[in-house]
């Protein structure tokens, strides 16, 4: 048998259901923020994810999935999504757009090769928000609070939102150096990776996965001490809107994030996942990346969360999304004619906006109920030659059991009186009551 490969999944069934649910869900919200939706490659240069991402991350240093392609370019899986929106924001000009900011999100499969376990997979889906072309402060308590709504909207309670700020670049080389002095005279206690990034880019030490138990760790030197005026009013202004806009944050000073494409606000959401805390997501402010990847000096901010670690944040706390999927009517059949008819209506119907399930294993009338039963369908149409001749089906509620007979030209009008208003799936209270025409994702 030839199974998936290591630190990948297969997501089917409820957990399909439930990831288009959350999928959904953020689309919706997204529209509410006037975000659009960006598609960016699976693939790109590697380049990019080198001078964009950083030479001494741990991400590129050891994470990239990289190729040579059959035309000897040098191609990298993207591991993250901020990156290629950027690269796409330069290519494509969108810095001379009327609309500015510019405001994308996406979601899909990003490669990382690490070790796998619990919410960390080489395989996994992120879906991310990038604002660029704001330096206001505002814009960074929004990007903050966008994760935070959403995961509350999803009925997550446990999260927590820690932020810190890392400076401007004068604020930031002061502390570089302030851990370079730091750091050197333990040297020989860090790991042979740190060893190497101390001068090189010191931050990174910080983030080591390997040192981060040390006892030099606990006690460095921390941003915020070493931020100069301005930095430390954009801090306080943007912990003002966040007040604002109801985030409960904590501030963490450890906090530095593990890119090195960041300046100023840094954050990160966490949630309990097996009884540890458990990174849903983290982004923070990229002012200097537009320009370092060959555009405009361009400010921005943006975050991203990983969907397989809000899939199991929501296991955790009994959550259960996107299992609402009953079926309205199943169409059954014995004979060729009856058949014939139940292919046709299916359509009509399902076009009609009803979801419609029909016989498809030639199973007995008897084994036909029990099926219908299953789906848990709320209607049954018993196709039956005689009543078709006479332009009529019989039609059963599946829960009150009543039967009717009723003319064909009818049945459109009937299931749209006779089937109760459900909530609409998007989660927002729409006003579609399910019937897919307010612009909601039910559409
Ligand atoms: P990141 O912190 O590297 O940031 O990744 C964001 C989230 O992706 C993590 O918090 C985690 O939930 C998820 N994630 C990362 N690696 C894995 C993995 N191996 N398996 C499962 N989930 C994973 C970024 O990627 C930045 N691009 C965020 C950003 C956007 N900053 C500005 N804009």
């Amino acid at each position: 048998m030839i199974t998936k490969p290591k630190g990948t999944k297969d997501i089917y069934g409820k957990e399909g259901d439930s990831w288009l649910y959350v999928s959904n869900l953020l689309d919706n919200l997204m529209k509410k923020y006037n975000y659009n939706y960006i598609r960016t490659p699976i693939f790109e240069s590697t380049e990019l994810f080198h001078r964009g991402v950083g030479d001494n991350t741990d991400l590129v240093q050891k994470e990239t999935y990289d190729f040579k392609d059959r035309g000897d370019r040098n191609i990298t899986l993207r591991p993250e999504g901020t990156a290629g929106v950027v690269r796409s924001y330069i290519e494509n000009k969108m810095y001379g757009n009327t609309e500015q900011p510019t405001k994308y999100y996406y979601n899909g499969t990003m490669y990382r090769y690490e070790r796998p376990q619990a919410g960390r997979y080489r395989e996994f889906s992120q879906f991310g928000f990038e604002l660029i072309g704001s330096d206001d402060e505002i814009s960074d308590a929004e990007m903050i609070s966008i994760p935070y709504n959403f995961l509350k909207m999803l009925g997550l309670n446990g999260v927590t939102v820690k932020i810190n700020t890392l400076g401007d670049k004068e604020s930031r080389d002061n502390y570089r150096q302030t851990l370079i002095d730091y750091f050197k005279p333990h040297i020989e206690e860090l790991c042979e990776d740190c060893k190497n990034r101390l001068e090189k880019n010191p931050l990174r030490v910080l983030d080591c996965k390997v040192d981060n138990e040390l006892e030099i760790m606990k006690n460095a030197p921390r941003t915020i001490d070493y931020l100069n005026e301005s930095s430390k009013e954009r801090y306080e202004k943007v912990k003002e809107y966040l007040n604002i806009l109801q985030v409960e944050f904590e501030e963490t000073p450890s906090l530095v994030r593990g890119l090195d494409y960041y300046d100023h606000t840094v954050f990160e959401l966490f949630a309990t996942v097996a009884s540890k805390d458990m990174a849903i997501g983290g982004g923070g402010r990229y002012n200097g990346l537009v320009e370092l990847l060959g555009g405009p000096a361009t400010p921005a901010v943006g975050y991203a969360a990983g969907m397989d670690r809000v899939m199991l944040a929501l296991e955790e706390e009994n959550i259960t999304v996107g299992d609402s999927k009953a079926v309205d009517v199943f169409l059954m059949y014995v004979n060729e004619d009856e058949k014939k008819y139940a292919t046709f209506l299916a359509q009509e119907l399902r076009m009609n906006g009803f979801v419609v399930e029909l016989e498809y294993l030639g199973r007995s009338l008897k084994s036909q109920f029990k099926q219908a039963d299953r789906l848990e369908s709320k209607f049954l149409m018993i196709l039956n030659s005689e009543d078709l001749d006479n332009n009529q089906v019989k039609i059963k509620n599946n829960k009150t059991k009543e039967e009717e007979l009723i003319d064909l030209d009818y049945i459109v009008y009937f299931l749209d009186e006779n089937l109760e208003d459900e909530p609409c799936e998007c989660g927002d209270d729409c006003d579609c009551d399910g019937e897919h025409g307010c612009g909601c994702n039910h559409e």
